[in-house]
């Protein structure tokens, strides 16, 4: 599937970047705030779509936005394809990982988690080296200097002895136990006495402490588990945040510890299809060029010359051509260049314009300074004809920095996450029933899981509300899938969650916390439309004011929220009474309230009982001309439900006497805006709310008190 990446600003015509040339490598340069990570994200989005899994170094927190749907106000500044947007939501998942902290999905970084792959000596000295490299600037050593490179030696012949005796340290406690008891006879000359000893102290004291939370504050990063952890039929997209580290060095590291595992895991299994894609955002200093040699340059420049032929394809973006290497960058078939102003920075990508279009050399470099914020120019000889003019589409996803205390919130993944230790009495009790329930499934299928299952599954109702089944909390934990259908049922049995039946599939929530409808099932959502925007509902809400006998002096609207309740469908028949047959009527109950809503008159009515006979009732819009969309892709905030599926329909049948048809209820969101009427005299403020799709003002919150 090509990448559609926006548009020919000079045409009109779509811009398409064959899926392959990612394979060859791309590379954005351009000043800041040139849309540079727009565009990286526009590739990561449709590598998403396209089923290509990707892991993204994000430095700065805007890819972890990534992982948020574009809201009203977001979605009409930068407008993005509808396709592009529902495809993005229905297949990507998105996990954040905080190398040494748990903000996110948190994650470790052993450097000798496992031995080298390589068959060759040859292969594994390359490897190796890099490796001592990198555990050498993680011990703290500048291995430019002669002590630290004479130290980085060392630790390289004991790691090369240890592979080729198969006897490999798994972490960096073994390896320090391996120094101390000396290695091969080559490296007892290279420190002296005090030097080793120093060597050791220092390899010992590497995992404890602040410092040692890097490596041990989660499990060790491994690429296979970031490609399994998404529940079936999605793609992972993988943020790995650099923001929270302490300094460049230990970011070159987590750079360095990933393309390792990269390297590791693509020459494990070759393959010349796209498999996966690596994004660096910001990529200066760490593959910078000659004499400059960091650990992550030696793996990167790994990755660039062979990651090809392995299906990595690589994607990095900075603001300068002279912070990459000059060998990395002749591994690279395709270039975006962005708006440069400076006439240095242009001077040193000329001579890379003329080798990639030596036709048309001098007008793109003239191009170059006056290209607006999203607009590129591409340069891809082997997969665009010339140069390409570029203008990125809007974005699937929000671009704003998230801030870290929300990755935990935003990601779609506990997959690695930790339990919290429960306090006070309810909170003891649900950890009871928990365990009790996963030893009781645990007595009907002898399944290999681990000990707080029971617990760890509760905690993901709880902090990803949603309505999830079997297969989405396999993606999330990576348990056996029949354990956890057998768990959840057992949960639903202690009362901890309710079970529903949606779209085919047994699913569940809990009732303590609710539901967000935008996780799990349902998949799709229809939206009533929204046919008041925001200038409309103020013009009504200041005529509710002007309207008003008890008006608060000097009243005015201070604030505005916008979000929608969900509502669910329920299509049900009812009997005319004395052979006259029956009636299908299609009826709306509030999923918070249990209220029904319909319309009197045109304006919006909740209430628990209407007024009115029940076979009288205005539905609040026929079925079938609602607009749906993947639920996923919803970015303004819905309210939680509290009314299944299953009660909707029970609330039909109880309150009006019809008989819900076997069509399962459809989950329909309601646009509202809230305002906030200030009255500065006398400090007062209250709420009114107007619905977006009727303009009914409301008094009460529609979804209830
Ligand atoms: N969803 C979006 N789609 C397209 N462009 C956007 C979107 N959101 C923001 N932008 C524009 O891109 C600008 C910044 O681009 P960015 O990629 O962050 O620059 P940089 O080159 O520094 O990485 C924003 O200030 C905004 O004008
Ligand atoms: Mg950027």
């Amino acid at each position: 599937m090509p990448l559609h990446l926006g548009t020919n600003p000079l045409t009109g015509d779509p811009v398409r970047l064959p899926e392959d040339a990612l394979l060859r490598h791309v590379v954005i340069l351009g000043a800041t705030g040139s849309g540079k990570t727009v565009l990286g994200k526009a590739i990561l989005e449709e590598a998403a779509r396209a089923g290509v899994p990707c892991i993204a170094v994000d430095a700065q927190g805007d890819l972890a936005s990534l992982a948020l749907a574009p809201t009203q106000e977001s979605a009409s500044r930068h407008p993005a394809p509808p396709e592009a947007v529902d495809g993005y939501w229905s297949r990507a998942s998105v996990a954040i990982f905080t190398p040494g902290s748990g903000r996110g999905t948190p994650l470790g970084l052993n450097p000798l988690r496992a031995p080298p792959p390589f068959a060759t000596d040859e292969d594994a000295v390359v490897y190796l080296d890099a490796l001592a490299e990198s555990l050498a600037a993680g011990l703290g050593y500048d291995t430019r200097a002669d002590l630290g490179g004479r130290a980085k030696d060392v630790v390289y012949l004991v790691l090369h002895d240890a592979w080729a005796r198969g006897r490999w340290p798994g972490d960096v406690p073994a390896l320090a136990a391996l120094l101390e008891k000396g290695g091969p006879a080559q490296a007892e000359t290279i420190l002296t006495k005090r030097e080793r000893a120093a060597l050791v102290r220092r390899a010992k004291s590497m995992t404890v402490g602040a410092k040692g939370l890097l490596y041990t504050a989660g499990p060790a990063l491994d690429v296979d588990a970031m490609l399994a952890w998404a529940p079936p039929g999605r793609t992972p997209l993988n943020v790995v945040y650099t923001g929270g580290l302490r300094n460049p060095a230990e970011r070159d590291l987590v750079v360095a510890t990933l393309c390792k595992e990269v390297y590791r895991w693509m020459t494990a299994g070759p393959s010349g299809d796209l498999r996966l894609l690596v994004y660096i955002d910001e990529v200066a200093g760490l593959c910078p060029p000659h004499p400059r040699n960091p650990p992550a340059k030696r793996f990167l420049t790994l990755l660039f010359r062979q990651a090809r032929k392995y299906g990595v394809g690589l994607v990095v973006a900075t603001q300068n051509v002279t912070d990459l290497d000059y060998k990395a960058l002749g591994q690279v078939n395709t270039w975006a260049l962005g708006r440069l102003l400076a006439k240095q920075d242009l001077d040193r990508v000329r001579h890379l314009v003329s080798a990639l279009h030596p036709a048309g050399s001098e007008a793109v470099l003239a191009a170059v300074p006056s290209l607006r914020t999203g607009q590129f120019v591409l340069l891809s000889p082997d997969h665009l004809d010339g140069a390409l003019r570029l203008e990125v589409r809007g974005l699937a996803s929000q671009h704003v920095v998230v801030p870290e205390e929300r990755f935990r919130e935003v990601q779609s993944t506990h997959a690695l996450a930790g339990v919290a230790v429960p306090e006070g009495p309810v909170e003891r009790r649900r950890t009871r029933l928990a365990t009790t329930a996963a030893k009781a499934a645990r007595m009907e299928i002898r399944a290999d899981v681990e000990e707080g299952i029971g617990l760890r599954v509760l905690r993901i109702f709880e902090d990803l509300p949603g309505l999830f089944g079997p297969a989405d909390i396999v993606g999330m934990t990576g348990t056996d899938e029949r354990f956890i259908g057998i768990l959840l049922r057992k949960m639903a049995e202690a009362r901890l969650l309710r079970a529903e039946h949606l779209e085919g599939r047994d699913v569940y929530w809990d009732p303590t916390v609710g539901f967000d409808p935008r996780r799990g099932a349902p998949a799709k959502a229809a939206f009533l439309p929204l046919r008041v925007p925001l200038v409309e509902a103020t013009r009504q809400a200041k005529d509710h004011l002007r309207r008003r006998i008890l008006v608060l002096r000097d009243e005015r609207l201070a604030r505005k929220d916008f979000y929608y309740v969900p509502l669910w469908r329920v299509e049900a028949e009812m009997a005319l009474g004395r052979g006259r047959g029956r009636l299908g009527k299609t009826f709306f109950v509030n999923a918070v309230t249990g209220e029904l809503a319909h319309t009197t008159g045109g304006r919006l009515t909740f209430e628990e009982l209407p007024r009115k006979d029940a076979r009288r009732l205005e539905p609040l819009a026929p079925k079938g001309l609602l607009d749906s969309g993947p639920t996923a892709k919803v970015g303004d905030p819905v309210v939680r439900g509290k009314v299944g599926p299953g009660q909707a329909q029970e609330i039909v049948r109880k309150s009006f006497g019809a008989k819900p048809v076997a069509e399962p209820p459809e989950l329909v969101l309601l646009p509202v805006w809230r305002f906030d009427l200030e009255s500065r005299s006398e400090r007062k403020t209250r709420p009114l709310w107007i619905d977006g799709t009727f303009g009914t003002a409301l008094r009460s919150p529609p979804e209830g008190l």
